[in-house]
């Protein structure tokens, strides 16, 4: 098991912008796009809300491995988190996804689409993609606990 450590929790707060979210589709093909709900869920988790079911959502049908990459100049902070991902289109976090949709809604004043699904996706390796020595390192062996 591999637990989300309180600096990338709250680099993940802090950054400014959206995190990214690399799939492959069943050619091998790779597809990197930017989701701004990408959050932490929990210690083991990542989620986000997906509004678009196009080419990641596509390629998570039939390949749920991903890496989301997150970096911030400003805080200094840059981690990338491999796991694997999984569709929910009912329960507790997809009407967690339907209730931040309507907020965001009302927040814009416009009204959006019901999500797709919730993307709940279980952290497997965590890597440092700073720049210099550290980068590339695996991050998890020295800030979260790997049983
Ligand atoms: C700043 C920003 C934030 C975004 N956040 C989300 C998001 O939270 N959920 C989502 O489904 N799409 C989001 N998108 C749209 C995706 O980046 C992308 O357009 C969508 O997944 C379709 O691309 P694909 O076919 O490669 O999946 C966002 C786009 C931008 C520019």
């Amino acid at each position: 098991m591999v637990e989300i450590s309180n600096e990338v929790k709250k680099l993940f707060e802090e950054k400014e912008g959206p995190a990214f979210i690399a799939t492959v589709d069943g050619g091998g093909k790779p597809n990197v796009v930017s989701k701004g709900s990408l959050k932490v869920l929990d210690d083991e988790h990542l989620w986000y809300i997906e509004s678009a079911g196009k080419k990641t959502y596509e390629n998570l049908k039939k390949n749920p491995h991903v890496a989301v990459a997150l970096a911030s100049q400003e805080k200094m902070g840059a981690y990338q988190l491999r796991g694997k991902a999984e569709l929910v289109t009912e329960g507790r976090l997809y009407e967690q996804a339907v209730k931040r949709m309507e907020e965001i809604s009302s927040k814009l004043g416009v009204s959006l689409p019901k999500p797709i699904a919730a993307i709940r996706i279980k952290v497997d390796e965590i890597y440092s993609i700073l720049p210099g020595p550290m980068g590339g390192e695996r991050f998890a062996n020295m800030h979260a606990h790997v049983i």
